[in-house]
């Protein structure tokens, strides 16, 4: 059972607001934040959380409790369930109070450790006070440029060629053979029992409170029948899909940088270690998994993975990519010099020469992704088809509905294919692995796929031309601006709003509610009155009232990354608002003059097929190519 004390502790740790935004886009709305909510089907948000009352409610369906109830109710855990759940989360040691049988458990649990303790400092005495491990080992360690410092700090040691060393020194502290055995540092047959690793160097494997868990061991010698390094099997407390190595000593590190590092092996870490880039991790042993990323997502929602710049490190990085973005966070890519690992490229250019690379280089991935497409394919259609498979799954992958939509407008952009064909394709990788999860409901799977962000696409629109729905998007960004900020000061004497409202003059908004919203901003500024965006919350047009809150509840703080990226999205408020209001108007404007060069086209054609008749259909056409040198012009000075 889990005792008072600790459930207390939860309690205070989770704080609603916090537990709730995992799941759901919370907006600020005054002392509350508002969102979608999760147990029923909305379009506009009902669900309403109380940071100060601790508490959360759907004004919609009517559910409300507390972060424990509503990790219950979501995630459908029992009460100790989601106790337990949250401790992961907040990292929250669970105090037991325990059966008989419990404590037996944990006992046998705490020999292992102490066991795996005393197997450690074994390594470590071989290398300092063993001839053989002072002349081998201890010279490797400072060969490959490793200072004694780091050496002991990664608690770095040796075995030597005896194949029973460990298995006597244990005997001799009185440890059963038991658990020597079931921790893998021995293997037991009938006529003897030997040390598992032997004539190597020894790496320790830490838990991430320190605690040694399982232990790899590298030869030195270079014959190719024997595997260079070997690894502890799984045991009772080592589950190699769940450690990282390295997390203890890069844990604070990687939240004072908000940035974990990915590399491949124990090498690269410790000499990243000692250069002075604490902050990285090794998933060694194993392609990356879930449980290591949700160990990296504990301290830090941004993480950067070093590729050895082979096709085969490129590779491997790609799956665990794919990893990292299904648990939403964020991740960018450094490719290495050819035959360089992290390893042997921070020894050659040092801590700033590192530094600066990884400033220099660091790619998004997606971004990433599409310049290998570009680069490698664009000669050879079959190639060219599978590269936009491998782009569509990972958008597929990307669990932010803003954030894919705005990486959907720029595939399409660089892959010249239309947004609606890659909606299309990612929503049916989604569907598939939806179906693959479920023996949920119908009606959960739509729920599911409603917060996935899975956009249905109906067959009428799917005809529409290929611009409409990015200024779609574009004209709810403008009229989100202008509820939101419209009363922020743009220039010394003019408001935001105004000025949109001027610029909007040449616009013709397509989607009616937008439009009216404009129309109402419109008439109460002309009576002289103030705008903000209580002003259309609480309106007595239920329409506009109930838009407008649609509106604000989107998380409109985009990031910086994204600005770079798109050019036109718009972090608020910002140093450089200005100019991106600017862009982010320059860019409607844009794409409707792009749509009706389209439809003066479409015309153009059509008389063309037709074949001119009367002079009238000359002068027709005469106008319409006018209208297009013009529309171009105006494009042109955007
Ligand atoms: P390397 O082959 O570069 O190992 O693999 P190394 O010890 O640095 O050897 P040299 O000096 O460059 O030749 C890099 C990382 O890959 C993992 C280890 O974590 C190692 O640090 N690795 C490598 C294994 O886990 N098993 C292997 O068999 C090889
Ligand atoms: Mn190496």
């Amino acid at each position: 059972m889990i005792s008072k004390r600790t459930i207390d502790q939860i309690f205070e740790t989770a704080e609603i607001e916090d537990v709730v935004s995992e799941f759901v886009l919370l907006k600020k709305r005054g002392a509350n934040r508002i969102g979608l909510c999760p147990f029923h089907n909305e379009k506009t948000p009902s669900f309403t959380v109380s940071p100060a009352k601790g508490l959360y409610k759907c004004f919609g369906c009517g559910k409300a409790g507390n972060s424990v109830g509503f990790i219950m109710e979501h995630e459908k855990f029992s009460y100790p369930e989601a106790l337990r759940f949250l401790a992961q989360k907040y990292n929250i040691q669970i105090e037991e109070t325990k059966t008989d049988y419990d404590k037996e458990q944990q006992n046998e649990i705490d020999s292992l450790y102490i066991v795996n303790e005393f197997a450690k400092q074994f390594f470590i005495n071989q290398l300092w006070e063993t001839e053989e491990g002072r002349n081998i080992g201890l010279s490797y360690f400072k060969e490959r440029g490793y200072n004694e410092a780091t050496i002991k700090k990664f608690e770095l040691g040796f075995t030597t060629k005896n194949w029973d060393g460990l298995i006597k020194a244990a005997e001799e502290k009185g440890y059963k053979r038991e658990y020597l055995e079931r921790l893998g540092l021995i293997k037991v047959r009938t006529d003897k029992s030997f040390d598992f690793f032997r004539d190597r160097v020894m790496f320790t494997i830490s838990n991430v409170s320190g605690k040694p868990l399982a232990f790899a061991g590298r030869t030195l010698l270079s014959d190719k029948k024997i595997p260079k390094y070997i690894n502890s099997p799984e045991t009772e407390i080592y589950n190699k899909s769940k450690v990282l190595y390295g997390i203890f000593y890069a844990k604070n590190e990687i939240r004072r940088q908000n940035n974990c590092f990915l590399v491949e092996g124990y090498t690269d870490v410790i000499s990243l270690h000692q250069a002075g880039v604490e902050n990285v991790v090794a998933s060694s042993g194993t392609a990356l998994t879930e449980d290591q990323v949700r160990l990296i997502k504990r301290y830090t929602k941004n993480i950067t993975v070093l590729y050895d710049g082979d096709a085969a490190g490129i590779k491997a990085a790609t799956r665990g990519v794919e990893i990292i973005l299904q648990q939403d966070m964020n991740v960018q890519v450094v490719l290495l010099p050819e035959n360089e690992d992290p390893d042997s490229f921070i020894k050659s250019v040092g801590q700033s020469g590192f530094e600066d690379y990884v400033q220099d280089r660091a790619r998004d991935f997606i971004l990433f992704q599409m310049d290998l497409l570009e680069e490698d394919a664009s000669d050879d259609p079959l190639k060219k088809a599978d590269m936009v498979k491998a782009i569509v799954k990972t958008l597929s992958n990307i669990q932010d509905p803003i954030k894919r939509s705005l990486y959907i407008q720029t595939a399409s952009e660089r892959l010249a294919l239309s947004e609606r064909i890659i909606i299309q394709e990612t929503n049916k990788i989604k569907r598939q692995q939806y179906k693959r999860k479920s023996e949920i409901r119908q009606d959960e799977v739509e729920l599911i796929e409603q917060q996935a962000g899975v956009e249905y696409v109906d067959a009428a629109k799917q005809t529409e031309n290929l611009y409409s729905d990015r200024s779609e998007l574009l004209e709810k960004e403008i009229v989100t601006l202008l509820i939101e900020f419209g009363d922020k000061n743009y220039e010394l004497n003019q408001k935001l709003g105004d000025f949109i409202l001027n610029a909007s003059k040449e616009f013709r908004i397509k989607q009616t509610i937008y439009a009216k919203m404009v129309e109402e901003y419109r008439e109460a500024r002309n009576r002289g009155e103030e705008v903000d965006s209580d002003y259309f919350i609480q309106h007595s047009n239920i329409e506009l009232a109930k838009a407008a809150a649609d509106l604000l509840s989107r998380p409109y703080a985009l990031s910086d990354n994204w600005q770079n990226i798109y050019g036109i999205f718009v972090t608020l408020p910002a140093e450089n608002f200005k100019s991106e209001v600017e862009n982010l108007l320059d860019s409607y404007l844009f794409k409707q003059y792009q749509q009706l060069l389209k439809e003066n086209q479409d015309r153009i054609k059509e008389f063309q097929l037709k074949g001119l008749e009367k002079d009238e259909d000359f002068e027709q056409v005469q106008i319409y190519q006018a209208v297009d040198k013009q529309l171009k012009e105006k494009m042109q000075e955007i």
